[in-house]
């Protein structure tokens, strides 16, 4: 059995995870931390919880002496940063949630993030935590940078094709929209139910700090610089995220052609489902699971590529994701503890 550590276990993502490796039969958790409940039980802060996991919660400080074959850091961006190599210094593997490790450039971090990176050689060791890019080395990392949500869902739409050169590269449009979760546990105005209920806006219009670490990867993927317009939106509901992405083709195709395309890139890939035509990705249906969803649609009048995706943001956009990469560094089937369904309704 692993010996697992979860820091931040009283946020939605470090709940998500317990929730998930409840249902693992590999590994056992050893402590969970929270700076506001420490003391507590963990089923005091999440009820759903008690009889599967009955530990107390610590301050983080105080289990850096534990042994632990891997940390998961559910932590705000900042946080993590200083956390990394303590845990990596006594020899624990380190998944962190927040955006510490996945920028590649120092200064690009900086830029974004209004902080300078304190770790500049652990950032560029840090594995992109996207199995379906990066499998073979998340297998053997011992840093994790686990994708953001918006990422997740836009960059497995667009990861088949930028590599294309029938594909206009600089014609990238990704508009998302995602449920009030996304933000985390802890209150702000903008998160309140009176503020978001029944309305639907656009926020951080090109300017949301998930759009470099999407350029990123597609620029990785692509081999030259790709810059996207990136419009995410909060909607009304708890859970689930759904990116409509627009991209122009250079040359004739129909959707039968395109989704059989798709098909193709993912066949092998577990948590990767590709609708068939006519069908859209829908939240309802990934929401609780670990799939994501993508609908291939081709624009004949224009020629334009129009891809939906679709995921739950805590669980492929955040812990789901997180649990998959801990079975591949780990050396476990890939799927374990993630191979169910969504719910609905
Ligand atoms: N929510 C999503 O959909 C989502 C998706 C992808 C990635 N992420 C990323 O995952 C990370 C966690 O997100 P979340 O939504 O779970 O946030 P959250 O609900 O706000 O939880 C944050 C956790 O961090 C702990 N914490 C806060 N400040 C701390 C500090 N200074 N030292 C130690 N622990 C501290 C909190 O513990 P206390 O009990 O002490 O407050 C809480 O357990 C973030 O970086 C976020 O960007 C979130």
């Amino acid at each position: 059995m692993a010996k697992i550590g979860v820091a931040g276990a009283s946020g939605y993502t470090g709940f998500e995870l317990l929730r998930l490796l409840t249902n693992h039969p590999n590994i056992e958790i050893v402590f969970l931390t929270s700076e506001t409940y420490q003391g507590e039980d963990i089923s005091k802060v999440f009820p759903s919880i008690r009889g599967f996991v009955d530990k107390k919660l610590s301050s983080i400080e105080s289990v850096s002496s534990e042994a632990c074959d891997l940390v998961f850091l559910a932590l705000p961006h900042t946080t993590s940063m200083d956390k990394v190599p303590t845990f990596l210094s006594r020899g624990t593997k380190v998944i962190d949630l927040s955006a510490d490790y996945r920028l590649k450039d120092p200064t690009v971090f900086k830029d974004w993030y209004s902080f300078p990176h304190n770790q500049p050689a652990l950032l560029k060791e840090a594995v992109y935590g996207l199995p379906e890019i990066h499998r073979e080395k998340i297998k053997s990392a011992r840093l994790v940078a686990n994708p953001g949500c918006y990422p997740t869902s836009i960059t497995l739409a667009l990861a088949p094709l930028v590599t294309e050169d029938w594909v206009d590269l600089s014609s990238i449009i990704a508009d998302s929209m995602s449920g009030v979760s996304g933000a985390g546990r802890k209150g702000s105005l903008a998160t309140q139910f009176s503020e978001i209920n029944e309305g639907v806006s656009a926020y951080n219009i090109a300017v949301h700090r998930h759009t470099p670490e999407i350029e990123q990867e597609l620029s990785a993927l692509a081999k030259t610089n790709v810059l996207i317009s990136f419009s995410p939106h909060l909607v009304p509901m708890t859970r689930g995220m759904l990116s409509t992405v627009y991209i122009n083709l250079k040359q004739d195709m129909s959707s039968e052609n395109l989704i059989e395309y798709f098909q193709n890139f993912y066949k092998d890939e577990p948590f990767v489902r590709i609708l068939p035509l006519g069908e859209y990705a829908n939240s309802h249906f990934t929401v609780s699971s670990n799939f994501c969803d993508i609908g291939v649609h081709v624009d004949k009048r224009n020629q334009r590529a129009i891809i939906t995706s679709a995921i739950d943001n805590l669980i492929k956009g955040a812990s789901g994701q997180a649990v998959q990469n801990m079975n591949l560094m780990l050396g476990i089937s890939e799927t374990t503890g993630l191979n169910f369904p969504g719910i609905f309704p």
